[in-house]
């Protein structure tokens, strides 16, 4: 076990679904720390050079306008294995692939709004923390 920081992203549908607080508790209470957030409603620039990997994907400017029709939270979640532990308490992309007790299955209803998103690597996690934080943002 090594201790990561992983980029966490709460999601416009859950924002409006006024769930900010049980989504961060899932974190906490499952040995996740907070180490920055900040809350901001994203620019069409910054969503799609966010999601740049995913361009060419069909989805992708459904995925851009859902991101910016509504304020988001960014965070950067620490701890042992954050990145893999992140993902497992997310669940599945799909919310309706995702285990019980996981976010997107408890919070999500389609893949397309759901709920969360979570760096998938240390290479993502590094780009996706330095796309949103400067060192100084972060503690420890
Ligand atoms: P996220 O983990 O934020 O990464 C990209 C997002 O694209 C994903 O969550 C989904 O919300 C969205 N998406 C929509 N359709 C698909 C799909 N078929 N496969 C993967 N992601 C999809």
């Amino acid at each position: 076990m090594s201790i990561q920081k992983t980029l966490s992203i709460i999601k416009p549908d859950a924002v409006r679904k006024n769930i900010i607080g049980q989504i961060l508790s899932k974190f906490e209470s499952n040995g996740l720390k907070v180490a920055a957030m900040k809350m901001k409603h994203l620019t069409q620039a910054e969503a799609e050079g966010f999601y740049a990997e995913h361009k060419e994907r069909g989805f992708f400017g459904d995925l851009v306008r859902f991101m910016i029709s509504g304020p988001v939270v960014v965070l950067v979640l620490a701890g042992n294995d954050a990145i893999l532990k992140n993902r497992e308490l997310m669940g599945a992309t799909d919310p309706k692939k995702a285990e019980p007790g996981t976010i997107r299955r408890e919070f999500a209803e389609s893949i397309d709004e759901n709920a969360v998103h979570g760096s998938d690597s240390s290479q993502s996690a590094e780009r996706e923390i330095a796309f949103f934080f400067n060192a100084a943002e972060l503690v420890n």
